[in-house]
């Protein structure tokens, strides 16, 4: 996607030691990176915090690489804030999360219109509080018309579920006589997955050291590349994101194929 050449060198101009704006080739920036925002709830046990305050704290990090996205000219950021198993944890820290989500969202709204962002749920919205849920529509609405990058959150999203989910409206519309269940393949899937329409992450970013995808775009994520951090989230800044960038770089996608 386009992006601003002045804007973009005053954004990377204090560079730390290790990574600058010339390791990243502008040319071959990956169009959809996701992110799985982890290690908020240590970060801030490590600083004697209550756990919410790790959360707050990971909102400043969103904004930062909302930001960090598009003055690199990314098509889509996602990120996954709320997964299915989410609401295992305690109800105070469940209400903390759909509170912040809301508040952010219409706090944000500002910088999504002067940045040109429009917005994109992914999830089972249904299950969430009627306030949040009015939120994120208010988003959506207002947003509609910005054609810069598309911001996805994940909430309350459970890969395995989303995929039953497919299988059983397409086995709904072949019972219904609509389709032939000759006609399922991989693009049938994905056009009745939550994140249809969307092209499939290049580059998946992971925080806090964990190796799991956690129920995470399991079917989008067949082809893309991994990036893990032991960076905790709140800690993720817009150096974080272009050394992701830049080990990208350095790989060779082949899809399954040779080179
Ligand atoms: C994982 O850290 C983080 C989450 C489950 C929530 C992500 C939410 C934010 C970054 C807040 C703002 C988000 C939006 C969309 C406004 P964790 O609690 O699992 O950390 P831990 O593994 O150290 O316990």
């Amino acid at each position: 996607m386009r992006y601003d050449e002045d804007l973009l060198k005053e954004y990377f101009c204090e560079a730390p030691k290790d990574i600058s704006l010339d390791d990243v080739d502008m040319a071959r920036v990956p169009g959809h990176v996701s992110i799985i925002m982890d290690g908020n709830g240590r970060w801030a046990t490590a600083r004697g915090l209550d756990r919410s305050q790790g959360h707050v704290a990971g909102v400043d990090s969103l904004r930062e690489a909302v930001t960090t996205s598009v003055r690199l000219g990314l098509d889509v950021l996602s990120v996954y804030a709320f997964s299915t198993e989410n609401w295992k944890r305690p109800q105070k820290e469940v209400n903390l999360l759909m509170h912040l989500f809301a508040t952010t969202l219409v706090h944000e709204l500002p910088l999504f219109h002067q940045e040109n962002v429009r917005l994109r749920f992914f999830g089972d919205l249904t299950a969430l509080p009627v306030e949040t849920r009015e939120v994120f529509q208010k988003g959506l609405d207002e947003t509609a018309d910005h054609d810069g990058m598309t911001f996805a959150l994940a909430v309350n999203y459970g890969s395995r579920a989303e995929i039953a989910r497919a299988a059983r409206e397409l086995a709904a519309e072949v019972a219904a006589g609509e389709r032939d269940a000759d006609t399922i393949d991989a693009d049938a899937v994905a056009g009745h997955l939550y994140t249809r329409g969307l092209p499939d992450p290049d580059l998946l970013i992971r925080t806090s050291g964990e190796l799991r995808l956690s129920n995470y775009l399991l079917w989008q994520l067949a082809y893309s590349e991994f990036y893990v951090t032991p960076t905790l989230w709140p800690d993720f800044s817009r150096w974080d994101m272009l050394r992701a960038i830049k080990s990208y770089q350095s790989r060779e996608r082949r899809f399954g194929g040779v080179k």
